[in-house]
């Protein structure tokens, strides 16, 4: 703590060295009961001297402290380092100089916050108006006469059929996201074999493979191999993966696999597709952030699938990696604990 010369210091040191200096004077003197009590009187009004001026200097101090309140309350100060306080009162100034900066950050970030909000908001309604608009447009043909034409009444409820369905996925990602990001999605770490999860996406897939005229070969040489992390949502990050490979390949073959890497066991998933633009990398994982927004929501696509597999990858502890080549392939890794 800070030795402070200040007014307080001075007056105890004063009144100390005078009671002192009383006893001194009853003690050694032995003055008459006339000069104890001029001795005493004159030693009160030192003392209420002295409490006058220690109040003086408190309502001082107040003073000061309020008008720095008030000069925060009033949106004066650009920054801390123009908050200032006398010097015995330097510990409280470095207390209010830190809970400025602290409150300044805080509603930074609720700015940026609030700002992410109406953006998120606003490309929510953006993705929601296209599938309820083609829904709506095909039920409107239909009414309007369509529905009696066998030519098309079939393919525009099918096309409807298909909106709906892009309609739920958005929401099961909207879910999703919303319960990651606001800390409500419970996740249950255990061990699990990744050979079994790998040959159970594997079935899953490959009808939809077949149909693309593509091959997906999943690598898993140590069928025993138990990695550590929540199989449920694992599976969803790995289904996002080759979902992303099949819908972003023409020709070719995608690969998932693992690979023994000291206590981690590397999980990647490859194709031979369309690759990424170097400067899109970066931005892929953000959330509605597609390369190709018309492919995309074409083919369904609403941009919430890596967000989410990021997501999910960061909450085991690890990152999600890419890389990619335009029109020779991308490759997606992640490391989970042995
Ligand atoms: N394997 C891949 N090859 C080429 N581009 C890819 C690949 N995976 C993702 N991308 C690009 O990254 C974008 C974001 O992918 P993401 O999975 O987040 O969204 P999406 O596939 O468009 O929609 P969603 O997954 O929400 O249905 C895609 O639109 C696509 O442009
Ligand atoms: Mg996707």
């Amino acid at each position: 703590m800070k030795k402070v010369l200040s007014i307080r210091n001075i007056t105890l040191l004063i009144s100390s060295f005078f009671t002192i200096l009383l006893f001194f004077i009853l003690a050694v003197f032995s003055p008459s009961a006339l000069e104890v009590i001029l001795l005493i009187s004159l030693f009160l009004l030192f003392s209420i001297s002295i409490l006058l001026l220690l109040r003086y200097e408190r309502k001082q101090e107040h003073n000061e402290i309020k008008q720095v309140i008030k000069k925060i309350r009033g949106n004066e100060y650009k920054s801390s380092d123009e908050i200032s306080l006398s010097s015995n009162l330097r510990e409280l100034e470095d207390e209010i100089k830190a809970m400025f900066s602290r409150t300044q950050s805080d509603i930074q970030n609720l700015k940026k916050l609030e700002q992410i909000r109406t953006e998120f908001l606003g490309n929510v309604s953006h993705e929601l108006r296209t599938p309820i608009f083609s829904i709506q447009g095909y039920i409107e043909t239909l009414l309007d006469g369509a529905l009696e034409d066998p030519k098309v009444n079939r393919a525009f409820l099918l096309k409807a059929n298909n909106h709906t369905l892009n309609l739920n996925n958005l929401l099961n990602d909207l879910i999703d996201i919303s319960m990651i990001e606001s800390g409500q999605m419970k996740m249950s770490f255990r061990y699990f074999n990744i050979h079994e999860l790998l040959k159970v996406i594997e079935n899953e897939f490959k009808p939809e493979v077949v149909k693309k005229n593509l091959v997906l070969s999943i690598h898993s040489p140590n069928p025993k191999l138990d990695l550590y992390g929540d199989k449920q949502r694992l599976k969803q990050v790995l289904s996002n993966l080759i979902t992303n490979a099949i819908k972003y390949t023409e020709s070719g073959s995608i690969e998932a696999g693992v690979i023994e890497e000291g206590n981690y066991g590397k999980i990647y998933v490859r194709d031979t597709g369309l690759g990424i633009p170097e400067a899109d990398l970066s931005r892929i994982f953000e959330r509605f952030y597609r390369i190709d927004r018309d492919r995309s929501r074409e083919m369904g696509g609403t941009g919430l699938g890596l967000a989410i597999v990021k997501h999910i990858i960061e909450a085991h502890d690890s990152k999600i990696e890419v890389s990619s080549r335009l029109g020779i392939g991308s490759e997606f890794i992640f490391r989970l604990k042995k």
